[in-house]
């Protein structure tokens, strides 16, 4: 398929998990895709993989580094994707350092990606943003407390976005997933393997194809039609805190 033949495609965080395979999905219909993390070396492989991709090493929480690779750029296709979680205690013994650590990546990691892409597609009149939020950003789970505030706060800038750049031909999506099988329990849990399996024991999460399939169905979309957004349960999720395990 080439419908996005053309188009150039940023993703951020597409060193691994759903940025990973939004930008496989999105190079599979001819996008040029720009591929931006922190792990070059990743970036790299990703990039030698898909052929022709460009590789930008970047940590979003890096304002003027974020301004220096992508403010003179003009983007059709823009996906948010980089975001992590930390700890999954109660917020009252919570760890400040980590609160800044998501804070500064989910939130105000994407608020520069926002500042520093968008201008160019309204003045270009067209383009698309794909945000990646979660139903973390519908629903608080015990434990979620900061990462659901992050990802409440990512929905509310979706509908700023919508409002203060109505009629500009921008169109702006919010992707919102359940359960999905990554590497985001291991970072959670620092690297703690074992930990992070066993968010997923006995159910079957969502794969990382299966959320970028519902970006690229998005963006695929006639230019009047904006999807504007997307929830992705996995079958065996109920809500964020029901989880169906070892179904008969
Ligand atoms: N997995 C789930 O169940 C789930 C559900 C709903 C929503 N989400 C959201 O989906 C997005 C992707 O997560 P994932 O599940 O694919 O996790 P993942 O496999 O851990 O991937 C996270 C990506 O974000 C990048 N990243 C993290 N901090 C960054 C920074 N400061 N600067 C640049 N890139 C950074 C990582 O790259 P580097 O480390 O190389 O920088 C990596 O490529 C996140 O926003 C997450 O909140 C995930």
């Amino acid at each position: 398929m080439t419908r996005l033949k053309e188009k150039l495609a940023l993703v951020t965080g597409a060193s691994a998990g759903i940025g990973a395979a939004t930008a496989r999905a999105l190079a599979r219909e001819g996008a040029q895709v720009v591929l931006a993390a922190r792990r070059q070396e990743r970036l790299q492989a990703l990039a030698q993989e898909l052929g022709s991709a460009e590789v930008v090493a970047l940590d979003v929480r890096d304002e003027a580094a974020v301004a220096s690779a992508l403010a003179q750029r003009r983007f059709d296709l823009v996906v948010v994707n980089a975001g992590l979680g930390r700890g999954l205690g109660p917020l009252h013994a919570g760890h400040p350092g980590e609160w800044d650590e998501m804070i500064d990546t989910n939130v105000k990691g994407l608020l520069f990606v926002l500042r520093n892409t968008v201008p160019a597609m309204i003045e270009h009149g067209a383009g698309d943003v794909v945000l990646l939020g979660s139903v973390a950003g519908r629903q608080v789970y015990p434990g979620g407390n900061v990462y659901c505030a992050t990802k409440h706060a990512v929905r509310a800038i979706y509908e700023a976005l919508r409002l203060d750049a109505a009629g500009k031909g921008v169109r702006f999506t919010t992707v919102d997933p359940g359960m999905v099988e990554t590497e985001f329990s291991t970072v959670r849990f620092r690297g703690d393997e074992q930990k992070a399996s066993e968010v997923y024991a006995g159910m079957t999460p969502l794969a990382p194809a299966d959320v970028a399939d519902a970006i690229t169905w998005a963006v695929t979309r006639p230019a009047h039609v904006n999807v504007g957004e997307i929830v992705l349960w996995p079958t065996d999720q109920a809500s964020t805190r029901d989880v169906k395990r070892d179904r008969e």
